[in-house]
């Protein structure tokens, strides 16, 4: 029998999130967690070589890795895998010491055998999660197989994320959220109303967080919170785990909303990191109601 059908499921979560400090940190700032995912099989480059194979090319992306420290990200830097490429995905996870792009591994949860992980890993913590933050949602996983000195330039991610090292060592700089000299307002609803990117201003670029990632290390990212990471000199493997929350779900609603608000002249609030305040908490009710409730309240509670 393949080896990776035996891997057996969890006895208690893989994942020490320590409730507490997941409590006063959820959705405001980034805290280092520890795991023990390192060791599992299908972590192993084998068994990822044998996950490439069966993902479709459009949930592997390559991001060419050598970029200049202290850039931000494009969007014209990530490929998707084609049948035209000279080498397969397989053969550049085998080499992948020598290759200058890293391989991502897309929505490894559609995978039948990594979707039993993710979700195995997710069950385990939804209890204490959800204590905190309310129902999850929107369980994904992405694998990163990283070159010796990879280069991930500063940008954002719309999902709650535990980012997990498994293999290699990483330098995880994480953003404060609610600094909005480094993501102004603005910023925040072009990524949420339409994942269009802005760069961290030049003299902003500093005041990062760094969470230096051993196997076995990870860190708590909040939706939107900028971050950089680059790997150090060995081949890395890392994994995210990701959830929406109700309070991820409403700022997102609320920034959306305010985009609207802007383009009609209106100024809005700025939206705290958990977007729950009444006014907030309206703005996000009318985006999810019928559109024309929306349009009628959107005028009021602009002023
Ligand atoms: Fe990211």
């Amino acid at each position: 029998m393949n080896k990776i059908l035996n891997v057996v499921p969890f006895k208690s979560s893989p994942i020490e999130i320590q409730s507490e400090l997941f409590r006063q940190n959820v959705d405001l700032r980034p805290y280092e967690l520890s795991h023990s995912l390192q060791s599992h099989p299908l972590l192993e480059l084998q068994n990822l070589v044998a996950l490439a194979k069966r993902l479709p090319p459009l949930q592997r992306e390559y991001v060419f890795a050598k970029q200049e420290f202290g850039t931000h990200e494009t969007g014209d830097h990530y490929q998707h895998a084609t049948s035209m490429d000279e080498m397969s995905t397989e053969e550049m996870i085998l080499n992948i010491e020598a290759q200058n792009r890293v391989i991502v591994l897309r929505n490894v949860e559609t995978d039948a055998i990594y979707g039993t992980l993710v979700h195995d890993i997710l069950d385990q913590l939804q209890e204490q999660i959800e204590a905190v933050s309310g129902p999850i949602s929107g369980r994904e996983s992405f694998i990163f197989i990283s070159p010796p000195r990879a280069y991930t330039p500063f940008h954002y991610d719309p999902e709650q994320n535990f980012f997990l090292q498994v293999r290699g060592r990483k330098d995880f700089a994480v953003y404060d959220v609610a600094d909005r000299d480094v993501m102004p307002e603005v910023a925040l609803e072009n990524f949420l109303a339409q994942n269009k990117r802005t760069p961290c201003a030049p003299e902003f670029f500093n005041r990062y967080r760094l969470f230096e990632l051993s196997p076995g290390q990870g860190v708590y990212v909040p939706t939107t919170a900028p971050h950089w990471v680059r790997t150090l000199d060995e081949v890395s493997v890392s994994i995210s785990i990701n959830f929406r929350t109700p309070s991820s779900i409403r700022r997102d609603r609320v920034y959306r909303f305010n985009r609207l608000l802007r383009k009609t002249g209106i100024q809005p609030q700025n939206v705290s990191p958990r977007a729950d305040n009444l006014r907030d908490w309206l703005k996000s009710e009318i985006l999810a109601a019928p559109s024309r409730v929306k349009q009628g309240l959107a005028s009021i509670l602009g002023r």
